[in-house]
């Protein structure tokens, strides 16, 4: 079993990848760590705490940034994820609470507890890896992965979500992915480039709904809110799958093919989020130069992430 730290915003899609980690017979989930993003801090820390406690999950949640590093807060999009964050369902006040730890304190404890075994999976902003990194910048050499939803290279035409050439959680906190991008782990980048080709469509969705007990019936209300966001912005195949396709990595990474470079993130100006790559090694590119090479997801079997999901919540 892999040992994961899940760091979340959620979010509709935070929350169908959180059940997909849970029945993931291949995920030890050893903690959750939230994170400003699809709704307020307050808002996604209530989610996964009632997340784990209508699953019963054994993970302890860690509330961490409710801010970027640098840029201020923008609005929250709750045109996509609902006023609550879950697809306006009203979740009930959950009876746990968090952790008086702090998230990133939390990564820096882990990371020293289990050397070179620990994967941080971040689907959010990455302010509490940033902020992990600023607390203790050794613990980058003993992490066993990073693996990060966001970002774009724009292959076939996914440049952005929130700009042009910039995806949300990079767009959200540029200087954290900067950081984390730099720093001397190592870092898998799932970004909209793959994300945007693993379309969830309804026949499926129904699938898991009918096969999948209670979390099937979950992820399958949780998404209609989500659905329809995407439904009206003329996606006719269904809704992109971004969350769940970086935890379908850690599972099985052989259904994605990668490229790999030094990747920096743009801190400033209209390209502010865009995430730039340089590959070969053979030209001396001054603002990459030093950094250490990382890996962005250029090409993925979608039918396969699909399926992996869909069979993981039918379980
Ligand atoms: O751009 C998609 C990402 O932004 C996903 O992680 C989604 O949950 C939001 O955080
Ligand atoms: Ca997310």
């Amino acid at each position: 079993m892999q040992k994961i730290i899940f760091d979340t915003d959620p979010g509709i899609d935070d929350a169908m990848a959180l059940l997909f980690a849970e029945l993931s017979p291949a995920i030890d989930l050893l903690g959750i760590t939230t994170v400003r993003g699809n709704a307020d801090i307050e808002i996604t820390t209530r989610n996964a705490l009632y997340l784990t406690e209508r699953f019963d999950m054994a993970a302890t949640v860690y509330r961490g940034a409710g801010q970027a590093l640098v840029v201020p807060n923008t609005p929250v999009p709750d045109f996509v994820h609902g006023e609550d964050g879950l697809g306006n369902i009203n979740p009930e006040p959950p009876k746990r609470e968090a952790s008086s730890l702090d998230a990133a304190q939390f990564i820096v404890d882990q990371l020293r507890r289990y050397p070179s075994e620990v994967t941080l999976v971040a689907i959010g902003r990455l302010t509490n890896l940033a902020h992990a990194l600023e607390l203790a910048p050794d613990v980058a050499g003993l992490a066993k992965a990073v693996v990060v939803m966001g970002g774009a290279l724009g292959r076939d035409g996914h440049g952005g979500n929130v700009t042009p050439c910039a995806e949300a959680n990079i767009y959200g906190d540029p200087h954290a992915a900067d950081i984390v991008f730099g720093a001397a782990w190592p870092v898998t980048m799932v970004g909209l480039d793959v994300t945007m080709q693993v379309m969830m469509d309804e026949a499926r969705m129904q699938r898991i709904r009918d096969g999948g007990e209670e979390e099937g019936r979950f992820v399958y209300d949780v998404s209609r809110f989500y659905a329809d966001f995407y439904r009206n912005t003329g996606m006719t195949t269904g809704f992109p799958v971004h969350d769940s396709s970086a935890l379908a990595f850690v599972v099985e990474p052989e259904l994605f093919t990668k490229q790999t470079g030094p990747v920096r993130v743009v801190c400033d100006g209209i390209a502010i989020g865009q995430t730039i790559q340089a590959v070969g090694g053979d030209r001396p590119f001054e603002h990459w130069q030093g950094r250490p090479a990382q890996s962005v997801c250029v090409g993925v079997d979608a039918e396969a992430v699909l399926a992996l999901y869909e069979r993981t919540l039918c379980s």
